[in-house]
């Protein structure tokens, strides 16, 4: 029963998390387009900044924007913050769930560095912490007056960031601490810079004083930052599922390709939703640097080849595969895992039979072979040779020269 609900708490926070995503990014989104596409009226207010014409849902919708604010304050005012708070609360929870609670198996390499769980864990909190103070000191320094400048300085910061991690945590753990930086970072800049900022305007407006317009160019800035990095922080999570996106020695250059990657396609939809000619060349650039990111990952996966002569014959190699894959898989691939702390065999994988570990040979080769994602953050060791022996099993495998895939 503890299971159960443990699982269903991991799934329904998970669920939360997406939605309360899905909500915050879809108004940025929205806001964003809709900021870029106004355009002047004459029937306008005068403190009307521009307008904008939509249809959806069976109605026709006239959005007008006032720069600042309006003369007077309406009755009557929708705030958004919560899709980012709740994002926010919720990460944090699921963080806590899967990561935090199995801090040995997702964020240790004992091999990086020799930490303890709880080590682990403070290192990460206080991380996050300090990763947005360093961020929100480089956008308050002088080099803030050039957004250039500031998205220069920005990108090296994450990078060097990223790699950091990489020398701390197991590969896993370093990659999505950068995912949790970074999207803390950005609800960080809606409640301590954006939400704050509008809140003086509207004191200012309801004492008939005027407002001072640099909370509203300070929240602009914020706002076209996570903008940019929306794209890049939903990589991350989707990423941390791919071994061969984060299990690689390469995870924080192809972090950084991703930054480039996300910024050139929200370039071009923040051009297109200008009403300009759509910056067609930004698809160009994305290709190629998605594909240095495929070659990275290649390049940082096990590295040794297959030595043929190693065994007799296939059969022989088929045996040495299955008991290797037993040997070191099923003290947590099991029905009754040993390894402390699991109840069950992670993800329903059981490499406990040569049957079970045949069906299984093509995501060995993804999570053993093609990244060092398993055994997690090397708790027990396999040799780069080991793994290249499975990759030359799998090969056989699915030629169908031993054993069948099915069971
Ligand atoms: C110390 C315990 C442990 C050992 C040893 C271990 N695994 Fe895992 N394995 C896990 C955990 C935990 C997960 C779940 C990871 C996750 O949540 O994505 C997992 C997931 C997997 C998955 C599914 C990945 C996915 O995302 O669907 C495969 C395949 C796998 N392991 C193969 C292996 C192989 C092959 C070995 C031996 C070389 C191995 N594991 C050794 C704990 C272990």
């Amino acid at each position: 029963m503890i299971d159960y609900l443990w699982m269903w708490s991991e799934l329904i926070v998970r669920w939360v998390h997406v939605i309360a995503g899905i909500a915050w990014i879809g108004s940025s989104f929205y806001f964003i387009a809709l900021d870029l596409s106004l355009k002047p009226g004459k029937e306008l207010p005068e403190e009307a900044h521009g307008q904008a014409w939509q249809v959806h849902g069976g109605g026709f919708y006239n959005m007008v924007k006032y720069l600042v604010a309006p003369a007077k304050m309406p009755d009557e005012l929708t705030w958004f913050k919560w899709e980012a708070y709740g994002t926010w609360v919720s990460g944090i929870a699921l963080m806590s769930l899967v990561y935090y609670g199995a801090a040995s198996l997702y964020m240790i390499d004992l091999d990086i560095l020799d930490i303890t769980e709880m080590q682990a864990v403070m290192i990460s909190l206080g991380g996050i912490v300090i990763g947005w103070a360093i961020y929100d000191g480089l956008c308050r320094s002088p080099l803030g007056r050039s957004d250039l400048m500031l998205a220069l300085a920005g990108f090296a910061f994450l990078v060097v960031l990223a790699y950091g991690y990489s020398q701390i945590f197991s590969a896993r753990g370093a990659f999505m601490q950068m995912g949790v930086t970074i999207g803390t970072i950005m609800v960080a800049n809606v409640l301590m810079i954006i939400i704050p900022g509008q809140s003086k305007v509207v004191v200012a407006l309801k004492a008939g004083e005027t407002p001072d317009p640099r909370y509203g160019a300070r929240g602009k800035q914020r706002s076209l930052h996570n903008n940019y990095l929306t794209l890049p922080v939903i990589f991350v999570m989707i990423g941390g599922h791919y071994p061969m996106v984060f299990a690689t020695d390469y995870a924080w250059a192809i972090l950084g390709l991703v930054l480039l990657i996300g910024a050139v396609i929200r370039h071009f939809f923040n051009t297109k939703h200008k009403g300009l000619a759509p910056p067609y060349w930004t698809w160009l650039v994305a290709a190629i640097l998605t594909g240095f990111a495929i070659m990275l990952s290649q390049l940082g996966a096990p590295q040794v080849k297959y030595d043929q002569s190693a065994h007799a014959s296939p059969a022989a190699l088929h045996q040495a595969s299955v008991e290797l894959v037993i040997e070191r898989c099923a003290s947590c691939h099991a029905s009754k895992p040993v390894w402390d702390g699991l109840a069950f065999a992670p993800k329903g994988i059981h490499l406990e039979t040569e049957r079970q570990v045949i069906r299984h040979a093509n995501e060995i080769f993804w999570q053993v072979s093609a990244s060092h994602a398993m055994p997690p953050g090397q708790v027990i060791w396999v040799e780069d040779k080991e793994r290249a022996m499975l990759a030359a099993w799998r090969d056989m495998v699915n030629q169908g020269l031993v054993g069948s895939n099915r069971s």
